[in-house]
């Protein structure tokens, strides 16, 4: 039995590009790996997925068959581009389960490789359903006002601990609009994400009128870019997000499956205040977690922990000059995934004192230091295959016993977290 990896496209925000992106995203994904099975449903009422890839009659059963459980490989039909869907429907109830009821049925579905849910412009029951259902959620945020609106959507992943699985998609960005004779809008966008510690795309889907006028007009049909718009900035950029898609679902499959030899994810605490507390010392695996130590945080997953004084000593003496200097506060580990710097990771760490000014960058070459390897798998909870974009800070002073830092450390560190990350992303080196 096979179960598909699920990418919800949500924002409560309407006319965000949504349907756009779910659409075409599913065209790309298509052309991209043609061996593999892409399938497209929408709790939407406006039938865009209909008009896009219905060939001949309209099937039989629609979405709503499937909210009273209908087997989902009963409900696909193969539409045009050879991507399959699931005819869209006029009015949906909600069903008297509980919305995480649709990520239960939809991982028993005998339906194999991608699905991709596009959603209301509203946290529904339907949305929240698809939100929870998902491996992946993509968030076009266009202003703003979008981004605000995506706290919402994080709440409810973070209330199952998979915020990590939102990734905001800048969406109809005009990239010449500026907000002041220095910022131009996407890059105001992209710096309030990040400071709110959202992940988000380092690219973004332009705003294009011909890529508008695909869906106007009066025809019945809704033209996909990869088809009828190829000559837009659009076309790359979303040939762009889909190679994103696909890097996630791959690294889904390595994670899903068997870690390489060696590579353990170390374990993680009971659900407490700080449920992403990983007991053991990611160095030496031994338990850290009640001894205090070295305190460590991965900005993506939000794992925590601490490292051994000893095992952290190996670590700066795996550093160059910057490490031995007495008055290094904090170490931030930048990685890019493989994909971003090629099929390789890179790995830097930087080094900054109390005021969060930056001392010194180097890179760590990896494959001179396969150690390190493991050490990024027990901090990050992942392997590196799935690395994307990541910051793992760590304090160079030692916390008094854990498991947890107390209130004024917290807040301290939570300031240094944002100092660091502000100068990094300054200096482009994250
Ligand atoms: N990249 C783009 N360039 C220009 N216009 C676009 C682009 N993406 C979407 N649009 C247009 O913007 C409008 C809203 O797009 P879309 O329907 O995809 O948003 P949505 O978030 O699904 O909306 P809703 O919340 O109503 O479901 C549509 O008219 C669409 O054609
Ligand atoms: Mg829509």
């Amino acid at each position: 039995m096979n179960r598909p990896f699920v990418i919800a496209v949500a924002s409560e925000k309407g006319g965000v590009g949504k349907t756009t992106i779910a659409t075409n995203l599913a065209v790309y994904l298509k052309a991209l790996r043609e061996d593999l099975p892409v399938t497209i449903a929408s709790f939407d009422n406006h039938f865009s997925v209909d008009q896009m890839f219905a060939l001949g009659d309209r099937p039989e059963n629609n979405i709503a068959a499937l909210l009273e459980g209908h087997a989902l490989a009963e409900l696909v039909a193969m539409g045009q581009y050879g991507v399959q869907f699931v005819a869209s429907s006029r009015r949906l109830t909600a069903p008297a389960h509980p919305p995480a009821w649709l990520g239960r049925f939809l991982h028993a579905a005998d339906l194999d490789g991608l699905l991709i849910l596009d959603t209301r412009p509203i946290l529904d029951w339907f949305t929240e359903a698809a939100l929870l259902a998902a491996d992946l959620v993509l968030v076009p945020v266009k202003d703003r006002a979008a981004l605000v609106n995506a706290a919402a959507l994080r709440q409810i992943l973070a209330e199952v601990e998979r915020a990590d699985r939102i990734w905001l998609v800048p969406s109809l960005v005009d990239p010449r609009a500026r907000l002041s004779a220095e910022v131009r809008v996407h890059e105001f966008l992209d710096y309030a994400a990040r400071e709110r510690d959202y992940q988000i795309l380092d690219f973004y889907i332009s705003k294009s009128p011909k890529v508008e006028g695909l869906a106007s007009g009066f025809s019945s049909c809704i033209r996909p870019v990869l088809t009828h718009a190829r000559n837009t900035a659009v076309h790359g950029q979303l040939k762009q997000l889909a190679e994103f898609v696909l890097a996630r679902f791959d690294a889904g499959i390595v994670n899903r499956g068997t870690s390489p030899a060696g590579l353990t994810p170390g374990t993680e605490a009971a659900p407490g205040r700080y449920p992403r507390l990983v007991l053991e010392c990611p160095l030496c695996s031994h338990h850290s977690a009640s001894h205090g130590g070295h305190f460590y945080f991965d900005l993506r997953s939000r794992r925590r922990g601490f490292i051994h004084p000893a095992c952290f000593g190996r670590l700066l003496g795996d550093l160059t000059q910057d490490g031995a200097d007495g008055s290094v506060d904090l170490i931030a580990l930048t990685i890019d995934g493989p994909g971003l710097v090629g099929p390789e990771c890179r790995l830097s760490a930087h080094t900054f004192d109390s005021a969060g000014g930056l001392f010194g960058s180097e890179e760590v070459e990896l494959r001179q230091r396969p150690e390190w390897q493991n050490w990024l798998v027990m901090m990050t909870g992942r392997t590196l295959d799935a690395a994307y974009r990541e910051l793992v800070l760590i304090n160079s002073e030692a916390s008094p016993a854990g498991p947890h830092l107390g209130a004024d450390a917290e807040r301290n560190f939570a300031h240094k977290r944002r100092l660091v990350a502000r100068e990094l992303r300054h200096a482009g080196l994250f």
